[in-house]
């Protein structure tokens, strides 16, 4: 576990960058500690806490609504990894990822929170969108994941290729895609829900209870593959 100088009136700047705060959730009968590092360096906070997409998630898998049981799950931008836990918990077959810099976090979290009460260790592994692909199973061809999720991973523009791309690799016609996304630039954001339309048919919106139109769960699953059964 990474230390920290005590923060003092005099390193106050120095040190603020470094803080660490803990969140606890409680899901599926579980607490679950999950600890933010490192938070407010350059503004770079951005994987090392967790989003509200990531909890409306979890309250939909421990309703029930996708069952998790002896599933392939694949989790992109998974964070400081509250789902992909929660996902595990529930008897999934997990492989978090995330940007290199952000895995170190995510996988003291998943491993504190998941010592117990998991048919399958979860994995954790570096994956930047678009690149290297093939380093998570091999070839497309290969393997099949039964889900594919991602929660608040729409919103830099210069990623929606390599995003779509992305899932476009890790999908066959019977994933089921879930993305739960919280539009905070509407327009920018719609942009790769535009994207995504084109290899992706949005087979559901759920709504978030309370939350109006800005916050949604897309449930999609990839076109042009005939009618097969889809069943998960
Ligand atoms: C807003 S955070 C959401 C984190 C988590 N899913 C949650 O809901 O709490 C977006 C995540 O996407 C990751 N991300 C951004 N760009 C990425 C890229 N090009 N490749 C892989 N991950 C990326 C970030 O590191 C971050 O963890």
């Amino acid at each position: 576990m990474p230390m920290t100088e005590a923060m003092t009136r005099d390193n106050i700047h120095e040190q603020l960058p470094k803080r660490d705060r803990m969140q606890l959730y409680n899901f599926v009968g579980r607490d679950i500690i999950l600890w933010e590092r490192n938070i407010g360096d350059d503004g770079d906070e951005i994987g090392k806490r967790v989003w509200p997409s990531a909890v409306d998630l979890c309250q939909f898998l421990q309703n029930g609504d996708f069952p998790m049981q002896d599933k392939k799950v694949l989790e992109l931008g998974s964070g400081i990894g509250l789902v992909g836990i929660v996902a595990s918990l529930l008897g999934a077959d997990v492989t978090l990822t995330d940007l290199p810099n952000i895995v170190g976090n995510m996988e003291e979290n998943v491993r504190a929170n998941t010592r117990e009460g998991c048919k399958y260790p979860p994995k954790v592994r570096p994956l930047v969108w678009g690149r290297n692909l093939n380093s998570i199973k091999g070839p497309k061809e290969s393997f099949h994941y039964d889900y594919v999720i991602g929660t608040d991973v729409i919103y830099i523009e210069e990623t929606f290729h390599d995003l779509s791309v992305t899932l476009r690799h890790f999908c066959d016609p019977r994933t089921t895609v879930l993305l739960g996304c919280h539009f905070r630039v509407r327009n920018r954001d719609l942009r790769f829900i535009e994207l995504f339309k084109k290899d992706f048919d949005i087979v559901r919106e759920h709504k978030i209870p309370g939350q109006g139109v800005n916050k949604v769960l897309f449930e999609a699953r990839m076109k042009g593959w005939g009618d097969i059964d889809v069943q998960t």
